[in-house]
């Protein structure tokens, strides 16, 4: 696939010298340029964006039980791994999908993947630029969920902040005309998990705030995120499980990889949604007899927890626990363990769960990152 690398850093750099000379937001030509390159995207990225967004609709279906999306919007959405990460976890639902993309290789390559795995009838591929100036926008459906994933990094920050107007304005809208059908309308934002994705996610999460909707996920409250920017970044991680193709395709040894990503889910204000208790940010560290939890708290600070054996049916949660959880997983009456010290960055905290190798082929992380 050292093609599409090339053919993906060519691109880059035109785009970059192209929008730096015409002082222009966009670029000449989109990035998935011919059926070569969607098929090596699909091959070698969606699985991973596919699980991504599994993960962070996962999280924001926690957050509202009992309800499932009619119609989806996803917005830059290439070959379509939302439309299948959404039918993962909401399943056998009637829902209409449209995707939008600027890319037409990858929407035909979307329409027949879709087509092949049964989700077909069920989805429309249209073309069109987002983000452009209001007489070059395409119209967008009204949708109750709307999907923006890997796109924001691709755009201008202008173009960025339309598409993610444009999102929320588009489930707005649609739990206005729908009334008492469809009170819940809710936008995922997706973005690789480093500091520069984090940064985006963190710039898109308070601009669904100021247009009025909740922060359901993965944040515990809607203040401003605790995190110091440039000291650490909020993401998690998400299994990936590596065909032969996709191993040689990435000249990767491991049968499987972790997605790092960063993400946002917000809805609409309404009785059903409520974000979560706490969130563990970091992977949980396992000591003898304890497990050390780094939260993102209700209150909206960063605190870390240590949860002693002592503490019985707490200690074996904390024990089972995940990173990106919520915390605790099931609130209980009793009082949860005092916290140890406020938690910002912990450079040089310990690697735990040890239990697989590192992949040679695997990008750069944090200290925690790596399992
Ligand atoms: C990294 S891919 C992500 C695709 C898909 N959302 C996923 O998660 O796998 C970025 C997608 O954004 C699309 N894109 C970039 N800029 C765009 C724009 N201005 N309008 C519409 N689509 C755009 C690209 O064509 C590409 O399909």
């Amino acid at each position: 696939m050292a093609g599409y690398r090339e053919r993906q850093e060519r691109a880059e750099r035109s785009e970059g010298a192209e929008r730096a000379e015409r002082g222009g937001p966009f670029a000449p030509a989109p990035v998935l340029r011919d059926r070569a390159d969607a098929v090596a995207y699909a091959a070698y990225r969606m699985p991973a964006t596919f699980e991504a967004v599994t993960a962070a609709l996962r999280e924001l279906a926690a957050r509202l039980p009992g309800w499932a999306p009619t119609a989806h919007l996803d917005m830059g959405g290439g070959t379509g791994a939302a439309p299948w990460a959404a039918a993962e976890v909401w399943p056998g639902r009637d829902r209409r999908t449209v995707v939008v993309d600027r890319a037409g290789p990858a929407l035909d390559l979307g329409r027949e993947l879709a087509t092949a795995g049964g989700l077909g009838g069920q989805v429309e591929w249209r073309q069109g630029r987002l983000g452009a100036t209001a007489e070059g926008a395409p119209e967008l459906p009204g949708a109750d969920l709307v999907t923006v994933s890997y796109v924001l990094g691709e755009l201008p920050e202008p173009a960025r902040d339309a598409v993610v107007d444009a999102a929320a304005a588009a489930v707005t809208r649609a739990t206005r005309d729908a009334g008492e059908r469809a009170a819940t309308g809710a936008v995922v934002l997706v973005e690789p998990g480093t500091p520069e994705g984090y940064r985006r996610i963190r710039d898109a999460r308070d601009r669904l705030l100021g247009a009025g909707l909740r922060v359901l996920a993965p944040c515990p409250h809607g203040a401003e995120c605790p995190i110091e920017v440039g000291a650490d970044w909020c993401h998690f991680a998400a299994r990936v499980s590596r065909s032969a193709l996709h191993r040689r395709v990435k000249g990767g040894v491991l049968p499987y990889e972790d997605e790092k990503f960063a993400y946002v889910a917000a809805a609409t204000p309404g009785p059903d949604a409520g974000p979560a208790p706490g969130r563990i940010v970091r992977r949980p560290l396992l000591r003898k007899g304890q497990v050390l939890l780094d939260l993102c708290t209700p209150e909206g600070g960063l605190r870390r927890t240590t949860v002693s054996k002592r503490r019985g049916q707490e200690y074996r949660a904390a024990r089972d626990s995940e990173w990106g959880a919520p915390w605790p997983p099931h609130p209980s009456p009793s009082p949860p363990s005092p916290p140890d010290y406020p938690s910002a960055a912990h450079p040089g905290q310990d690697v735990q769960r040890t239990d697989a190798a590192r992949d040679p082929a695997a990008p750069a992380e944090r200290a925690d990152d790596a399992e």
